[in-house]
Formats: structure tokens, sequence, C-alpha cells
């Protein structure tokens, strides 16, 4: 049989919300199966264009492997690596610099934002940070790559270098699509459900982190936005109520009109502390998993290792090839 090939990538910075888990980690450990092949990496290069302590690098680098293995993903059979552990990233990404233009770059939106945020820190890496992600991606000649909404511009970037490559000098890199979430790409803000759930929002209550202790959980929850319409129901514009349904849902693995129907004729009260406890009973056991990972040293260590091993062969085959197309050794 003929395997999918998947790759996916998440940056150590900070802790993960429970949005990212439900529209992204948690679905990275669904596509572990027969038919497909994932890679899973921890892009701790990506995390150098801003400013960073170096410890604290290295820390939320292992911590981040660490939850990925504690929320399903199986390093027996997806290769879990970091990203500075395989050197063929840096140096695909040298070559792909010469095939991305500059103005294709300028458009990038997350470049623009950042550039935006960081304007005393507007380095070149920064600006070539796509074609690294295409380095990332292309190595692995994966047929999916699982993103978020807001890396879509990135691998539609990575497709067309990959089309121009291959176009200039034959078949070498499997043009790669991105896949979104079907359901659950966007929980939104507990404070705010008009935008997105993010680790940076300044009110801490506007979001669930991957590893808030439970109490806080059913906290934040209590004090989430909704409206003033007397039922519960999914509907148009009711944004912190749909929210909560959402993550209800996702957490239960109920559709929504069951449950719409589990809070027929109920409060506010009652669907808050429901939807708390759909979410506590999914991450704590994920909580508990990252704990004893992350201490045992000698586990993660020979996770990565072999890896970074399993990943380096795979990419060094397509980096030799690339290196010959275009002339080198
Ligand atoms: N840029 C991605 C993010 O910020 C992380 C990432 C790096 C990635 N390399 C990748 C995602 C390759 C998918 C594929 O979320």
């Amino acid at each position: 049989m003929d395997k999918k090939i998947i790759l996916s990538g998440i940056k150590p910075t900070g802790i993960p919300t429970l949005g990212n888990y439900i529209g992204a980690l948690r679905n990275w450990r669904l596509m572990q199966q027969d038919d497909k092949y994932c890679y899973y990496m921890v892009a701790d290069l990506h995390a150098l264009t801003v400013r960073n302590d170096p410890d604290e690098l290295r820390q939320q680098t292992r911590s981040m492997a660490a939850l990925l293995i504690a929320c399903g993903i199986d390093p027996e059979r997806s290769p879990l690596f970091i990203q500075s552990h395989v050197p063929a990233h840096a140096e695909l990404a040298w070559i792909l610099n010469c095939f991305t233009y500059m103005g294709e770059l300028q458009r990038m939106t997350q470049f623009k934002d950042k550039a935006a945020k960081h304007a005393d820190n507007i380095n070149a890496g920064l600006f070539t940070y796509p074609s690294l992600m295409a380095a990332d991606i292309l190595l692995y000649q994966p047929h999916y790559v699982p993103v978020g909404e807001d890396q879509k511009q990135h691998v539609e970037l990575a497709r067309n270098i990959a089309i121009r490559f291959n176009n200039a000098f034959g078949e070498t890199f499997v043009v790669p699509e991105p896949i979104m979430p079907k359901f659950g790409a966007r929980i939104m803000g507990l404070q705010d459900p008009e935008h997105k759930m993010s680790k940076t929002d300044t009110n801490p209550n506007g979001y669930i982190s991957l590893l808030d202790e439970p109490a806080v959980i059913m906290k934040k929850f209590k004090k989430a936005v909704t409206d003033c319409e007397p039922v519960i129901a999914y509907a148009e514009g009711r944004y912190g109520c749909n929210n909560l349904l959402t993550v209800y849902c996702a957490c239960t693995g109920k559709t929504m009109e069951e449950a719409v129907k589990d809070f027929e004729g109920a409060g506010y009260g009652k669907l808050k502390t429901a939807v708390a406890e759909a979410v506590i009973a999914e991450i704590e056991p994920v909580q508990q998993e990252y704990k004893r990972i992350l201490a045992d040293v000698t586990y993660l260590d020979s996770v990565l290792k072999n890896g970074a091993e399993k990943a380096g062969e795979t990419a060094q085959k397509t980096l030799d090839l690339a290196f010959a197309r275009v002339g080198l050794r």
C-alpha cells in the first residue's frame, strides 16, 4: 500500500492553548493511521526569528516534544524530532532561498504582522522564515501538511517553490497540499469570543493553556462571556455560546445536535460547568503524561535521537537529490 506522507511542525514558543489542541495537536494524533506515515517536528530554528533566551529555548523545545507525546503522538510510529537536529533543513533552506522572490516574501501576512509587532528587530530570518518552512516540508516529500489557517499561505508558497524548482530542474519535490481541520479550527477566546483563542491574549481568562490546573480551567469557563438570549442554541452571531458548544462537542465527541439537546431547558451555569468538566476530562490525562515524560530524561532523549535519525535519513535523500539537480557536489 502506498502510504500518504504527512508532515507538520510547531514552534516551541509558549504553551499551546486548548484552541491549538483541538485545532491541531489532537488531529496530529488522529492522523496516525495505517494508510499514512507522519513526521512531526518541533521548529526550534524558527523560534530564533524573535529574540530569545537560550536556556528558555532549550527547555521549551524539550517541553514541547514531551507535550506532543502526551497528546498521543506515538514516536514508534511517527518520527518526532527537533528541527535543528536534522541539518538538512538549514541546508535546503539556502537553496530554496534562491528560488523564492522578495515579492513573495513581502506578501506574507505573518511577516507583515510580526514586522509591525517587533519593529526593532525586523531581521532577515523573519523575512525568509517561509523558505525555511518550505525546506521543512519539501525534505519529506509529504502529500499533506496539516496547518492552521494562519500557516496556509506559507504552505502555498512552499508549493510554488516546489513547482518552480521542478520546472527548472526536473521532478524533485512532491507538491504538497495544506489541510485544515473541518471542525474546531477556530476555538474562540473566552472573554472575546469574536476573536480566536490566543496564548498572547493579555487577559489570561481569555484562553485555556494546555497546562492549566483543573480548578483554573473551571474558573475560566465560569467567567466565559456568553449572551442574554434565554435559550442555549447554536445560532448565527451567538459567538460565546457557539464557542462553548463547539468545545463541548470537541471534547465529548458529541454532535452539535446532541450537545444542544443536553442543555435543553438549562442555563449558562450548567453549560459552562459541563464544558469545563469535558475539557478537564480530555486534558487532565495529557497533563499527567506530560509530567511523566518530561521527568524521564533518558526516554525523551532516546525518542528525539531516534526521531532525528529516521527523519534525517529521508531528509538527506531529498537534499542529495536537490544538490545534484542544481549542480552541487
Ligand atoms: N510556522 C509554523 C507555525 O508557526 C511552524 C512550522 C515550521 C511548520 N515548519 C513547519 C508547520 C512545517 C508545518 C510545516 O505554526
